[in-house]
């Protein structure tokens, strides 16, 4: 179907899972080229292995897609016949500080990919667009974003991934460019960096560190496990229709603070980790994050009534399975943190 698939931002956190999905568990038989800058949140180490257990079907680039003449070059050299885009910035108190790479590669960087791919239209078989339900803005205690919902973005971060939405839309009106448009609700799972909520707590909580939760940690997010989210995405790459969007969530809404107060009880349960205090005394309430948006709840209703998709993984089951990983993957959690992992980049590709 997909001959050569250009996945980008493949060396983050769900593009690195999409990569080991399709390559390790799917039906997927073509190749694969991730074209990654290795941003502080871009890690080979996220990928090890595929090098060696996929040389055929798996290659990596270093490279900027904000880059457009780079970019432009790689379409014509792996004659690219189909796009996953995961390639962002994706954290949100990061937009807070500083919004320009926000824009540039969110932004700027979606556009140059469209751009190169129309300029092959002929041969482009689908761009599929990875996005995020923070477009839709805060629910209050009632209701669920739709693919009707209207667009009302409240930070840097949304509103330049809001942004990309739009520009991959008009791309699909204005020349017929094959789209697809997924928003997703909150990842977790393995490989994911330990500045966003679930392994910052994890790991803090191992470390007896604090664990920081923001304002009065009742802002609710709708949790669905990493694996899932690359079933979606494939299942809408295989059979999605052009032009369309499509919401996916976990259907399993939970308040910041009884998220933080499960993972504490996971871990207290670990006997083998030092310190027996309970770890929820570690909890420190901490300065809201300005323009925090309060609830995110996804209907998932269209991906799961016209491509027969639905989450597999129950969070009580994820969020376990998330805790071992971390736990037995000290390799990857010491590297990261002691920031090791960007000399390693330096030395094995140069940069
Ligand atoms: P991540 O921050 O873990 O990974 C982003 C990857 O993109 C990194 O490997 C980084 O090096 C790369 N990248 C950044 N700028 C680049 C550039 N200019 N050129 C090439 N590569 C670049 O992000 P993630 O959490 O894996 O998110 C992936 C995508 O999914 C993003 O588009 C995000 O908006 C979307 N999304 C994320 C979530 C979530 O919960 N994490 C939920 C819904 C949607
Ligand atoms: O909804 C999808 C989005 O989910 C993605 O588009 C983003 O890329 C991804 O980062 C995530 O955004 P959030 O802002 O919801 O995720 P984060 O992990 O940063 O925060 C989750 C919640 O936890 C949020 O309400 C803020 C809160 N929080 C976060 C951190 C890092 C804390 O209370 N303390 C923290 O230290």
């Amino acid at each position: 179907m997909y001959k050569n698939l250009l996945v980008t931002g493949g060396s983050g956190f769900i593009g690195a899972n999409f990569i080991r999905y399709l390559l390790e568990e799917s039906d997927f038989s073509g190749r694969i080229i991730n074209v990654d800058n290795l941003t502080y949140a871009g890690n080979p180490d996220n990928l090890t292995g595929t090098d060696e257990n996929f040389p055929e079907k798996y290659k990596f680039i270093k490279a900027d897609i904000c880059d457009k003449e780079e970019v432009t070059k790689i379409f014509t050299e792996y004659q690219i016949d189909s796009v996953c885009h995961f390639a962002a910035e994706s954290h949100v108190d990061r937009s807070i500080v500083k919004p320009d790479t926000f824009i540039q590669t969110n932004i700027v960087g979606t556009f140059n990919l469209l751009d190169v791919a129309r300029s092959h239209i002929d041969s482009i078989k689908l761009f599929h667009h990875v996005s995020t339900d923070e477009v839709f803005g805060s629910l209050g205690a009632e209701g669920f974003f739709t693919e009707e919902t209207s667009y009302k973005p409240n930070s840097p971060y949304a509103s330049s991934k809001a942004s990309s939405d739009h520009l991959a839309r008009a791309y699909y009106k204005t020349y017929n460019l094959p789209i697809t448009i997924s928003n997703c609700s909150n990842n977790y799972g393995p490989y994911q960096f330990p500045e966003k909520m679930i392994p910052l707590m994890i790991l803090n909580a191992i470390e007896g560190e604090s664990l920081p939760v923001y304002g009065d940690g009742l802002h609710v997010r709708d949790w669905l496990y990493v694996r899932d989210h690359c079933t979606a995405v494939w299942m809408i790459m295989k059979k999605g229709i052009h032009g369309e969007t499509y919401n996916v969530g976990g259907n399993n809404e939970l308040e910041n603070l009884k998220l933080v107060k499960m993972i504490c009880e996971i871990l207290d349960d670990n006997k083998k980790l030092p310190d027996n205090r309970p770890r929820r005394e570690l909890i420190k309430f901490v300065k809201d994050r300005p323009g925090h948006d309060r609830r995110y709840a996804i209907d998932f209703s269209k991906l799961k009534n016209t491509l027969g998709w639905s989450p597999e993984e129950s969070f009580e089951s994820g969020i376990k399975k998330t805790i071992q990983w971390y736990l037995q993957n000290t390799n990857w959690t010491d590297r990261i943190k002691s920031g090791e992992y960007l000399t390693w980049v330096k030395e094995h590709y140069g940069t």
